[in-house]
């Protein structure tokens, strides 16, 4: 087991990719903390997690609210003691085209995909400078490399989730997933791999990387 005894926050990880990293931490020996905005959801993957045998936490926060992460944080350290492992995985994707979003979709997607990564970091980056190890799946890497954190992103091409179906129609999200290079629809299990492996002792050396995972496909 890759990450015996670790403890990982994952956030968004009610569903798709994120509930796949969960369900893979928790398989790797991970004790997981599932939290998302979908507070039964992410209650039901941390279930799906104990009925493993895993150690697991399922936590409502909004990772765009101060407060809400703090509480997330004061659960977890409340529940495992300590924090190795955080995935920013949380995000909206509210309109395709520039033109059709407004100001307040902006707003609101800067706030939850960006403004919701400073405020996980901020809340669990202490615990890690102070143990000295950590991993996160993001940005940060040259500030908290000398404090054995390491950060790694991932950007995932189309993937087989709820969330490009939610402006595009099944049969355009399927043509999309199709046309890759590789005979395979990318799976939220497939970005889940590679992000076992950043958080692994094996990726110790690795840090400040990004890793396209997108069978073979950059753009459309
Ligand atoms: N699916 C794709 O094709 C694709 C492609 C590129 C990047 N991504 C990124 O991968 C991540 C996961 O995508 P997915 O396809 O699993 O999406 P998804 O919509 O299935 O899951 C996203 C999860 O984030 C949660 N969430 C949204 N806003 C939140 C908030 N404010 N606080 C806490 N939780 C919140 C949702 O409740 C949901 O459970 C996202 O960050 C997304 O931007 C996905």
């Amino acid at each position: 087991m890759r990450l015996k005894n670790k403890v990982a926050v994952i956030t968004g990880g009610a569903q798709g990719i994120g509930r796949a990293i969960a369900v893979g931490m928790a398989r790797e020996g991970a004790k997981v903390v599932v939290a998302d905005l979908q507070s039964e959801k992410a209650g039901s993957v941390a279930d799906e997690v104990k009925i493993l045998g895993g150690d697991a936490l399922g936590f409502e926060v909004n990772v765009a609210d101060e407060s809400s992460v703090k509480r997330l944080a004061e659960a977890t350290f409340a529940e495992f003691g300590r924090v190795d492992i955080l995935v920013n995985d949380a995000g909206v994707y509210l309109k395709s085209s520039v033109v059709d979003m407004s100001e307040a979709d902006w707003d609101r997607t800067l706030d939850i995909n960006l403004g919701g990564n400073f405020l996980c970091c901020r809340a669990f980056v202490p615990a890690m400078r102070e143990q000295k190890s950590g991993r996160i799946i993001k940005s940060l890497a040259r500030e908290l490399g000398p404090d054995g954190i390491t950060v790694n992103a991932i950007c995932p091409g189309s993937a087989n989730t709820a969330m490009p179906r939610g402006h595009r129609s099944e049969e355009e999200v399927m043509q999309r997933l199709h046309s890759t290079p590789l005979p395979h629809v990318l799976e939220p299990e497939d970005i889940a791999g590679p992000i076992l492996f950043l958080a692994s002792d094996a990726a110790a050396y690795i840090t400040g990387q990004s890793y396209n995972i997108n069978c073979g496909t950059y753009m459309y």
